[in-house]
């Protein structure tokens, strides 16, 4: 994967969140791909976040693609709240319910992009009836709910997702979630992913380092 191909996804979670706007344009203007946005519900993860109003009043921030990632079961009910709010990419996980397929053509039946997650425990297998269907896959490297964890180095799983990736012959994003900073970035990136979620390494020494993590993060 050449660095040039590699995507900056900045997550918000380790955002200032009384000034969310202007974080978000501190992002895109530092030279952020995709904005993510991680939506957490208190029950599917052990934490909350925020909601699709909040997402919404991000819009007029950026016109950067909004990667919505849900930690949220069940999914359906509210993606088109999301669809509604701006969401560019909506990302559920696979462990959110019993319905996978069904979720997946909501979202794209939506005409947003549809991603799919893989907690740290779940075979890659899970996921390959559905391979045909996605825009991106999303491994988490840990497990999923809060920012500022440890790294799990699930390498070998980044690159069996590669393989099937390029067997679909399009192109689907592999986005890694979890630990990501200057070091691990670079693990990543050698096992086949593409576009590097990163909240602390990005967001740790206020806006006047952002463009600097940012970069850093591409090798
Ligand atoms: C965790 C979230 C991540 C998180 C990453 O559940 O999905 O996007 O913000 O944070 P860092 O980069 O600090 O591990
Ligand atoms: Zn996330």
């Amino acid at each position: 994967m050449s660095q040039s191909t590699i995507k900056i996804a900045p997550s918000i979670l380790s955002a200032d969140f009384s000034i969310l706007g202007q974080e978000v344009r501190a992002i895109d203007e530092a030279g952020a791909d995709y904005i993510h946005i991680d939506v957490m519900d208190g029950h599917f993860v052990p934490n909350l976040t925020f909601g699709a109003p909040v997402v919404k009043s991000l819009r007029r921030h950026s016109q950067k693609i909004f990667d919505v990632h849900l930690m949220i079961s069940p999914v359906d009910p509210l993606i088109q709240d999301f669809v509604d709010a701006g969401a560019d990419i909506i990302t559920a996980h696979v462990e959110a319910g019993p319905h996978l397929h069904r979720t997946l053509q909501n979202i794209k039946s939506k005409g947003v992009k549809a991603g799919v997650s893989l907690n740290p425990h779940t075979p890659v297998s899970a996921i390959s009836h559905v391979m045909d269907m996605v825009d991106l896959v999303l491994v988490m490297t840990v497990n999923p709910g809060f920012g500022g964890q440890s790294f799990i180095p699930l390498l070998d799983k980044i690159t069996d997702i590669r393989k099937m990736i390029n067997e679909q012959g399009r192109p689907i994003d592999l986005q890694v979630d979890g630990g990501v900073n200057v070091q691990t970035a670079q693990q990543v990136i050698q096992a086949g992913a593409d576009v590097l979620v990163a909240g602390t390494a990005i967001f740790k020494e206020g806006p006047e380092q952002y463009a600097k993590n940012i970069a850093a993060l591409r090798g």
